[in-house]
């Protein structure tokens, strides 16, 4: 487990991490640990789906609450900062949404009220994006994902850049800053100033609640580590192939990509990944929920699997599977409408993703034709 710790801490370039066994333990982990005796986490509404209830619903009941910006952009998370904000929070790169965010905006505005940035950079993997060096204080990933990358093991890792000035905001975050009556009076930010957030989540959080990495999984985890360069290479030119096939089909009603120049969140491309884009993306069948389910039934070489970042492309439906326990109002703020599909596209040869797409748009049509003609 230390191995991985500092795999991925290089990887980030920070100063030191600890490993979870899963992506929300890190994160609740990471919320906990910042806002200690109670305060608000300003996010974007593009989150995971568990990450939003975990924020809206299970962490407000121990006095932290998720304050969901109305957009990602730097400006709409000001908006919601008050004098209990305790950190700002977003996904680098939003599962499903494929949104991009402004890190370098959002860190200013967070420093500029004296509060850390938390980004899950699960989805873009240090491969793609290093948020420490556009200003983010603190990184959360899914280990399950794209950095295990076999869907064999799953874990979390949080790190942190050693950058968050925890002294200078002494009153806000007094469980770095005083003796923690819990550990003989360790007064973390002293004890070690380059790592105080992580010090502390190992020995109050882990430590007590007990959500550890095991040492199977680390080792599985560390395996699919040596290769995620390569991987992330491949996922990414795959994915653009696909969503320009998407975009040029007939049968297809939209195709969110950022690596497609009409995108929104091109401009963020280009800053961020060099116009590149991960590999997850979202479009819509024509003919809405029913053909987009269609479709996603007749996936043969695609799998249907609610998980993302896999050498193998998946498949999944959040209105019925991820987001199911959101109203559809907060599904559609997090950029999911009942006919969306998400695929994250593997390292297969790109003609048979292709062809299995092309199959299953097929399938839906003949549906549709079916319909159309009763
Ligand atoms: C962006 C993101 N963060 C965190 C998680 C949670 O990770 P885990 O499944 O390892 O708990 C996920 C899971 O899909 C995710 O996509």
């Amino acid at each position: 487990m230390a191995v991985l710790e500092q795999r991925v801490t290089e990887l980030e370039c920070g100063t030191a991490a600890l490993a979870t066994a899963s992506g929300q333990a890190a994160l609740n982990y990471a919320f906990s640990n910042v806002a200690d005796g109670g305060g608000n986490i300003v996010a974007t509404p593009q989150l995971y789906g568990t990450t939003h209830t975990l924020l809206a619903h299970v962490l407000p009941k121990a006095g932290i609450t998720g304050k969901f910006a109305a957009n990602d952009s730097a400006e709409a998370m000001a908006a919601q900062i008050d004098g209990n904000t305790k950190a700002l929070f977003c996904e680098s790169v939003g599962n499903p949404a494929g949104n991009i965010c402004d890190i370098e905006a959002i860190a200013r505005v967070a420093h500029a009220h004296g509060v850390p940035l938390i980004v899950d950079n699960t989805v873009a993997t240090p491969v793609m994006m290093r948020p420490f060096e556009h200003g983010a204080d603190i990184v959360v990933h899914s280990l399950t994902k794209f950095m295990g990358g076999h869907g064999s093991a799953m874990g979390g890792i949080l790190v942190e850049s050693g950058c968050f000035d925890w002294m200078k905001h002494a009153e806000r975050f007094p469980q770095f800053t005083q003796p923690d009556v819990s550990y003989h009076g360790m007064i973390y930010a002293e004890r070690f100033p380059l790592y105080p957030f992580v010090a502390r989540a190992r020995s109050v959080l882990a430590r007590t609640t007990g959500a550890v990495l095991s040492p199977m999984s680390a080792f599985l985890l560390l395996q699919g580590i040596e290769t995620v360069n390569l991987r992330v290479e491949r996922h990414v030119a795959n994915a653009q192939t696909v969503a320009e096939y998407l975009k040029s089909h007939p049968d297809v009603a939209w195709v969110e990509y950022a690596g497609l120049k009409q995108s929104r969140y091109h401009a963020l491309a280009r800053k961020y990944f060099d116009g590149k884009a991960p590999s997850l993306l979202t479009f819509g069948v024509k003919g809405g929920y029913e053909s987009s389910k269609r479709f996603y039934d007749a996936l043969k070489l695609i799998k249907r699997l609610v998980n993302i970042g896999d050498a193998k492309s998946l498949a999944c439906h959040p209105a019925s599977t991820t987001h199911r326990q959101m109203p559809e109002a907060d599904q559609l703020k997090a950029g999911i409408t009942p006919e969306t599909i998400r695929l994250s596209i593997g390292i297969e040869h790109k003609d048979d993703i292709i062809g299995d797409i092309a199959q299953a748009l097929a399938a839906a049509r003949g549906m549709r034709v079916v319909q159309a003609a009763e």
